[in-house]
């Protein structure tokens, strides 16, 4: 099926690091792989680059998939470039030129902000003032994260929108929700009573979720000077692990339905305190040999910067499912691994019958270990006699690979894009949502002192 409106893809921040990245390849996958959208990318900066410049940028952002030779050749061709004014208040003139490009007949538009949160909120409302997403076919705006820096901001700019666009065309991105792993969340826990019946304080003792990154602040400081990463991973993209992990089944699987019990149990968290909060920031180290920068080293920090780059929070949700169920979100930058997982730890066995001593117990503890990045998948931890002739209770996993069973897992870009030009706001931050999330950060959003150096390429800081 071909849509009979034809789409522009209007990107702010072309030339930007998102757009090459990630926004592009994205684009071209979802509008390649379906042949279900007539899409046109409009690149929109204040650099003269024309067309021609839009067109190598897009060339270039897509050299890994030479092995489409013409759909690429077709997508570049038909990718194009508006020029805004930096100076100017208004964007009439964008306006004038998208209808230019796009010649008579109806458009439908999306306006994807792949630039700084602090220019966003006004192009959104220069885009609100020329009434840009009305060109006759459906029109949608996309903010990327974080949205706004606190409760106040997001309250602001949701209302900002509001005054401009519906809910239901505004896509707040978090790109955690587009991760494959991520979406299963709903499956694992709705599709299998095995574990939902046990899903709650009876039987789960803590639920842990860890993204670890081995990567530094590296060029990103300006931003991240501002941002810290309470604001950078933990509002948002953990956060919104905490919702999938702790929501109520929804009534339906439909946006609305998941997004109210997601902003549910949003509401029944407490709002952290100072004493619940550990942050850390990296410190110079030597890496398999070479010696990596501490954060206060970095381009463009403040040396005497207590942002911190290492959080670990300890959240209570104040619902009957999870009262007293302790959730740790723990993020950190420069630690010793790339990876992200929620570690779900159940109650040990009531009783030992296998040794006299309850302290001398040999049982683990039965754990789930939903692996989201790298080595997508998950672990069912359980208890296994060991056949030594010596009775000994051994811990071991069972273990669900995706790259077992699956041959490819998209890229979570890719996924929400197609779910943009689909109209789907399923993996999409709602208005309430965010100013929720936000809500419960409110107090610990920056360290009243300065964090703890954890050395680059440990765990962390040493967590009492
Ligand atoms: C971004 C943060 O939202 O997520 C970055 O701004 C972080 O600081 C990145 O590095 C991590 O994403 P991923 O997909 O690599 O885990």
């Amino acid at each position: 099926m071909t849509h009979a409106v034809p789409t522009s893809f209007v990107v702010f921040g072309v030339t930007g690091d998102l757009a090459h990245r990630k926004l592009i390849p994205a684009l071209f996958d979802a509008v390649a792989d379906t042949n279900d959208h007539d899409v046109r990318l409009i690149g929109v900066s204040s650099q003269p680059v024309g067309a021609a410049g839009v067109q190598e940028i897009v060339r270039k952002s897509l050299a890994d998939r030479g092995n489409r030779g013409s759909t690429v050749a077709r997508f570049v061709e038909r990718s194009t470039h508006a020029l805004v004014s930096r100076d100017s208040d208004t964007l009439d003139d964008l306006g004038r030129q998208l209808r230019e490009i796009e010649g008579p007949g109806p458009n439908n538009r999306v306006f994807y902000l792949a630039i700084p949160p602090g220019p966003a909120a006004s192009i959104s409302t220069m885009i609100g003032k020329a009434r840009l997403l009305d060109a006759g076919g459906w029109g949608r705006i996309v903010l990327e994260k974080p949205f706004g820096r606190d409760l106040a901001s997001a309250t602001a700019l949701n209302e900002l929108l509001h005054e401009y666009f519906s809910e239901t065309q505004i896509y707040r991105m978090d790109h955690y929700l587009g991760k494959e792993a991520v979406q299963n969340l709903l499956t694992f826990r709705f599709a299998n009573p095995l574990f939902e019946s046990t899903w709650n304080r009876d039987r789960i003792e803590s639920v842990d979720i860890r993204v670890a990154e081995d990567i530094g602040v590296g060029e990103r400081a300006g931003y991240y000077e501002k941002s810290g990463a309470v604001r950078d991973m933990i509002q948002n993209h953990l956060t919104q692990l905490t919702t999938l992990v702790g929501m109520e089944a929804p009534s339906s699987f439909t946006a609305e339905a998941i997004r109210d019990s997601k902003v549910r149990v949003l509401e029944s968290v407490r709002t952290v305190a100072t004493r619940d909060v550990v942050y850390g920031q990296y410190a110079s180290a030597s890496i398999n040999g070479e010696l990596v920068p501490g954060y206060l080293d970095e381009p463009d920090v403040d040396p005497g910067s207590k942002t911190p780059t290492f959080v670990h929070i300890r959240l209570a949700i104040d619902n009957w499912r999870w009262q007293g169920v302790p959730f740790y979100l723990t993020t950190g930058k420069r630690l010793h691994e790339r990876s992200s997982a929620i570690v779900v730890t159940y109650r040990p066995a009531p009783v030992c019958i296998f040794h006299g001593r309850e302290d001398d117990c040999p049982i683990g503890r039965n754990t789930v270990t939903l692996r989201i990045q790298p080595h997508e998948g998950f672990d069912v931890g359980f208890s296994v006699k060991d056949p030594d002739p010596e009775m000994q209770v051994v811990s071991k996993p069972l273990s669900f690979d995706y790259s077992d069973a699956f041959k490819d897992i998209p890229d979570a870009y890719r996924t929400l894009v197609t779910d943009i030009l689909e109209g789907d706001q399923t993996l999409f931050v709602r208005g309430d949502e965010v100013e929720a999330s936000w809500r419960v950060y409110e107090d610990v959003l920056e360290p009243a002192a300065a964090p703890l150096p954890y050395p680059a390429g440990s765990s962390g800081p040493k967590l009492s």
